[in-house]
């Protein structure tokens, strides 16, 4: 059942170790500038991401619908990202279309007025050979049900050859997105494996707006699914779990490598506020969070709140220290690589 996997998702996220072994946004270095020569408190962090204008750049990255633990983290996440004025996506929506009853434990967003309200679907849920493919009408459904203005279509292989019950297929989703991104702005989205450069070209050219990464370094969907596949001792699939915990590109390389003429956000592994400075520094847009915000999000709107201001302004303290009055001079504040981010970086010049 589709509701339990979610339940057993946000359960898991919370209580196990599932993230990747390497943290890569520590390979990042930034100069620190002894002479600010700036004031801390006139400090400018707003944004304008595709004609919307964000406080701070920072979304709450797609996590959880279908749920009654589900509806209660995102009702906090919703008046969170209201009260800061940042973005936030749903998760999968997929439950809402199999279960018209479980619309509400979404739909809260749409009364909400948040600058960036972003649906969200699988890819593997386009494939015009997978028995439950989404029709047009679901999804117009499905964005209209929050008052999205973005629709963000997940790509997960990796989790889908490691749960139990994962999709097989993938043939004709570049051809579908096309036709989807005539009518609606899509967003796609990695789920913590990144995307190439030669998957953001294909991206690019099939209409999409907006990449966001969603690489390696933090929460890991092949760990989440070990466990799922250790309570069924599907021993396959959990060594697949193994195999291929820490696979795919570092979330900061996967910033350069989606440097190909559109906007990219950063996400994946991210934690504090200085992570969040380091996306803009290497090019990114915006920075989404997940799994940092998901314990606080079920504690209490109250813990979730301070979790956002421990972000905000650790992200404004960096900019003070690097001199940076605004978002775009801190894209170029100083830094350094170190290995082994500089080699997954460097891995397109060669
Ligand atoms: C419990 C949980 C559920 C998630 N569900 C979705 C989802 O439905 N759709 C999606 O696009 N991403 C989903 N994600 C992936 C996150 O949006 C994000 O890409 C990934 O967790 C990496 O970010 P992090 O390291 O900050 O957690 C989920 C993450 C978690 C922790």
């Amino acid at each position: 059942m589709i509701e339990n996997r979610k339940e057993e998702h946000v359960r898991i996220a919370e209580n196990e170790n599932v993230t990747t072994d390497h943290n890569f946004w520590d390979d990042i270095h930034v100069i620190h500038q002894a002479i600010p020569e700036i004031d801390f408190d006139h400090i400018d962090t707003e944004v304008n991401i595709l004609g919307n204008r964000l406080n701070f750049p920072l979304i709450i990255s797609s996590m959880t619908g279908g749920t009654p633990l589900a509806k209660r983290i995102n009702e906090n996440l919703s008046d969170a990202a209201e009260k800061f004025g940042i973005g936030m996506g749903v998760g999968s929506m997929r439950a809402a279309v199999e279960k018209r009853e479980l619309a509400d434990t979404y739909s809260m967003l749409s009364s909400k007025k948040i600058p960036m309200k972003m649906a969200n679907i699988g890819a593997p849920q386009l494939i015009p050979q997978s028995k439950r493919a989404f029709s047009d009408g679901d999804i117009e459904y499905l964005f209209n049900l929050i008052g999205a203005n973005f629709l963000i279509i997940h790509f997960n292989f990796l989790q889908e050859m490691v749960q139990p019950e994962g999709d097989r297929n993938a043939r004709g989703i570049l051809k579908r997105i096309e036709e989807i991104a005539g009518s609606y702005p899509v967003i796609a989205k990695e789920t913590g494996n990144g995307f190439s450069r030669e998957a953001a070209l294909a991206l690019r050219d099939h209409g999409v707006k907006a990449i966001d990464v969603g690489g390696v370094g933090g929460t890991s969907f092949a760990a989440i699914e070990y466990y799922r596949a250790m309570k069924t001792d599907d021993r396959e699939k959990m060594n697949s779990g193994k195999t291929f915990w820490n696979w795919g590109i570092p979330s900061p390389a996967s910033i350069k490598y989606c440097n190909v003429g559109l906007p990219v956000f950063g996400s994946g592994g991210l934690r504090n506020g200085l992570d969040l400075a380091k996306v803009i520094m290497m090019g990114g847009e915006l920075g989404g969070f997940a799994r940092s915000l998901l314990k606080n999000a079920d504690q209490s709107p109250h813990e979730l709140e301070n979790q956002i201001n421990f972000i905000i302004r650790d992200f404004k303290v960096a900019m003070f220290l690097t001199g940076s009055k605004n978002v775009q001079e801190l894209r170029k504040a100083r830094y350094f690589v170190t290995e082994p981010l500089k080699s997954w970086i460097m891995a397109y010049e060669w």
